[in-house]
């Protein structure tokens, strides 16, 4: 029967789904109806409310063959889950339904744009992977009878059909359109493809958009391209990266290109390049222009090479997207805010002015697993620098996160070695900040299963995911020498019961 799996999956997430208590989920961070989640999919504001997608199988808590959830909102941050939009069942995508996105077609229909995988060839059997459409009104999605839209044939010569994916569509001012798709060359290095259309159903080959030089990983999941404040700025999600100083890392990385396109060559080409995100777990972003204007950008706030792991810990629900973030550009670099709109929701305000921080020093007002935290540190002295500031959080007496800053190297490394890890996968990172005459700003947002600390006013970004019981809620400073702190502190939701 058509659509079997869809019917199927929308019973079962209902009834699952509606199990889940809220209080294991986080407040503000949308995490799977149920099962799994992974990449953004079809951020986009359509009819009035914002609508996400996701990379989903609602049946486990392990990556398989995957649907897209769907989940509305007003604000960005409290989300309503809608019924999953597409399931596996055309044999153009019977082995998945992956990353796309969405855009709105002129006569107020939505347009899905999604890589339909199917296998090919017995038991070594590989992905073939092509684009394909579905159409909808921002509730049911209707697969197009002409699917795929850009099948292997579309690909130019050489190009590996297994890994063709991702594709990112939007709207041309001339009324036509575009979208940018991942492949893979030979030598496993990735490519941008873009291609254009008419009418968003027939589609062309236009130009190799950028191509990896062999920089950046390997192939290039999940691409972005966007104008920001006059720029040109294309997103990409490397596989097996290899490390670069403090900006790049191993594995699975976000890289930030901010440059110029060139219409007549459809060619990109970077002036700046960074790192999206200096944590642990963020990848493969999205971004909407919101209907005032802003830039806003969404990420998975997981990391591939630690999901088997992190699902020892049993969770009805394996998979969070990131605080939706603002995005500019100063300097040259690309800056991320929290969205404004999360200001609405801040409650029971703590604040202090230079607090001498030399041994733990804890302050009345400040804990608790929901939270936002501005925080300046500097020395006490400028001539006699402290050694090494520390902020623990999500502490008791079994656990604690802690988010170090040492001067000397102007090195902030954030540790969740003590956060309910049972297992030896990456727990620590650091990142290479600046200071401005000594000082440093961290603005924080917790929110019970992660930290998203914004660097000297959004230059930097670290996130990481954490499994602490939200029991522990203590939040202490230490300083290895003596420095002197401000700090405004707000709960936010209305969390505060353990
Ligand atoms: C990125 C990614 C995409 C793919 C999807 C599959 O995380 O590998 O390239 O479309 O996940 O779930």
């Amino acid at each position: 029967m058509k659509n079997h799996s869809l019917i199927f999956a929308r019973a079962y997430e209902k009834e699952e789904g509606g199990k889940i208590p809220a209080s294991s989920r986080p407040l503000f961070h949308l995490t799977p109806w149920t099962g799994w989640m992974n990449d953004p999919n079809g951020f986009s504001y359509y009819h009035g409310q914002y609508h996400l997608f996701y990379q989903y199988y609602p049946y486990d808590t392990e990556w398989n063959s995957m649907h897209w959830g769907h989940a509305v909102s007003h604000d960005l941050l409290h989300w309503t889950y809608l019924p999953a939009a597409l399931a596996p069942d055309e044999p153009y995508d019977s082995f998945g339904c992956f990353s796309g996105s969405a855009v709105e077609l002129p006569d107020g229909k939505q347009l899905l744009m999604y890589t339909g995988v199917r296998k090919e060839g017995g038991e070594k059997s590989k992905d073939l992977q092509t684009q394909c459409l579905a159409v909808g009104d921002g509730l049911n999605y209707q697969k197009y009878d002409g699917n795929p839209v850009l099948d292997i044939g579309d690909l130019p010569e050489g190009l590996s059909p297994h890994d063709f994916r991702d594709p990112k569509v939007w709207r041309t001012q001339d009324g036509g359109y575009r979208c940018v798709v991942g492949a893979r060359r030979p030598d496993k290095r990735g490519v941008l493809l873009l291609y254009r259309s008419r009418d968003a159903f027939r589609w062309e080959f236009e130009s190799v958009l950028a191509e990896n030089d062999g920089r950046f990983g390997l192939m290039w999941e999940c691409p972005d391209f966007f104008r920001l404040e006059g720029k040109d700025v294309l997103f990409v999600s490397p596989q097996d990266m290899l490390p670069e100083g403090f900006e790049y890392h191993n594995g699975n990385g976000t890289v930030c290109q901010i440059g110029a396109f060139d219409e007549k060559t459809g060619k990109f080409q970077a002036e700046h390049h960074q790192a999206i995100d200096y944590g642990i777990d963020f990848y493969a972003p999205q971004t909407i222009l919101t209907p005032d204007g802003r830039r806003v950008m969404i990420g998975w706030m997981q990391n591939w090479d630690t999901c088997k792991v992190t699902g020892y810990e049993e969770r009805p629900w394996f998979g969070q997207m990131s605080l939706p973030r603002e995005l500019s550009i100063r300097n040259g670099r690309l800056y991320q805010q929290p969205i404004r709109e999360l200001a609405l929701y801040r409650n029971n305000k703590a604040e202090y002015r230079n607090v001498a921080v030399g041994g733990e020093v804890t302050l009345p007002g400040i804990e608790g697993r929901s939270v936002e935290m501005d925080i300046r540190v500097r020395p006490a002295n400028p001539e006699k620098p402290y050694h090494k500031f520390t902020m623990r959080f999500a502490q008791d007496e079994t656990y604690r996160s802690i988010l170090s800053f040492r001067p000397h190297e102007s090195l902030l490394k954030i540790d969740r070695k003590f956060s309910g890890s049972r297992r030896a996968y990456i727990h620590q990172r650091r990142c290479l900040v600046a200071q401005n005459n000594g000082e440093i700003r961290l603005h924080v947002i917790l929110d019970r299963f992660s930290v998203e600390v914004f660097i000297n006013d959004g230059e930097q970004v670290m996130t990481a995911t954490i499994l602490t019981s939200p029991s522990a809620r203590g939040i202490a400073f230490e300083a290895d020498g003596e420095a002197v702190m401000d700090i405004t502190k707000y709960s936010l939701f209305s969390e505060e019961q353990p």
